[in-house]
């Protein structure tokens, strides 16, 4: 399967299935129909027949969709079948909050370490994850084959190390600074920002009918 013919717009959604899917192996369900994954997932059945036509026609008239097919196979589609090594750049509370999440690993994200440039916090650990100082950073990307970078720093400090970390050879930056890094093409970056999706909720909450 060639990811190239599947829409940007279709990716996007994908995390969404897989979730889903997943939650539905938990249950023990080994096959759904777009209706019922449509009432799920509050998706129209023809958006989902859609989506899912993409991966080959693996949705049976009559039979529905194989869960754990088509789990596993938006897995290839995003990597996630794989192991990822990845690094946070910043150690402070939203670093921190990074490390201790467990369920990154469960996926495939393996936090190898962290680097920060306060000496205090150097040698400490967090859930069993290291901190380094950022002078470690070149040796520790190559010795380690860390492709994806989570930059928690502030922002003045993020377009520098982003560049340094993408000379070091990371090839993605999973980018929580509030700034837009200008980076070379062949460099991935996803811009998580909590504060834009609370501001969209925002406008819903202000915007709803009374
Ligand atoms: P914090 O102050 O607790 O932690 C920042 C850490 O970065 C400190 O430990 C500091 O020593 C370290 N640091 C500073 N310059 C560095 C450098 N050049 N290299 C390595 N480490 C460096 O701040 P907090 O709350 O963890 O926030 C971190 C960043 O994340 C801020 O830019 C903040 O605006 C942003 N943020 C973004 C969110 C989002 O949704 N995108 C949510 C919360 C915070």
């Amino acid at each position: 399967m060639d990811n190239k013919q599947i829409s940007k717009a279709v990716i996007k959604r994908l995390p969404r299935y897989y979730r889903y899917l997943g939650e539905l192996m938990q249950d023990g369900v080994e096959r759904i129909s777009s209706n019922e994954l449509s009432e799920k997932m509050k998706v129209t059945a023809s958006q989902i027949r859609q989506d899912l036509n993409n991966f080959g026609g693996f949705g049976q008239q009559g039979y529905g969709y194989n869960v754990s097919f088509l789990y596993n196979e938006i897995a290839k589609i995003l990597g996630i079948d794989k192991q990822h090594n990845l690094i946070i750049i910043g150690a402070g509370n939203l670093g921190q909050a990074i490390a201790n999440y467990t369920n990154f690993e469960r996926r495939g994200f393996m936090i190898k370490g962290m680097f920060d440039v306060n000496p205090r916090l150097i040698g400490m650990t967090v859930r069993g994850i290291e901190i380094y100082p950022v002078e470690q950073l070149e040796r520790f990307i190559k010795e380690n084959d860390v492709q994806i970078a989570a930059l928690t720093i502030p922002k003045e400090r993020a377009e520098e190390m982003a560049e340094k970390l993408v000379s070091y050879g990371v090839k993605a930056i999973w980018n929580f600074a509030h700034t837009d890094l200008n980076l070379p093409s062949d460099v991935v970056v996803e811009n998580v920002h909590l504060s834009e999706s609370l501001m969209r909720l925002s406008y819903k909450v202000s915007n709803m009918k009374k």
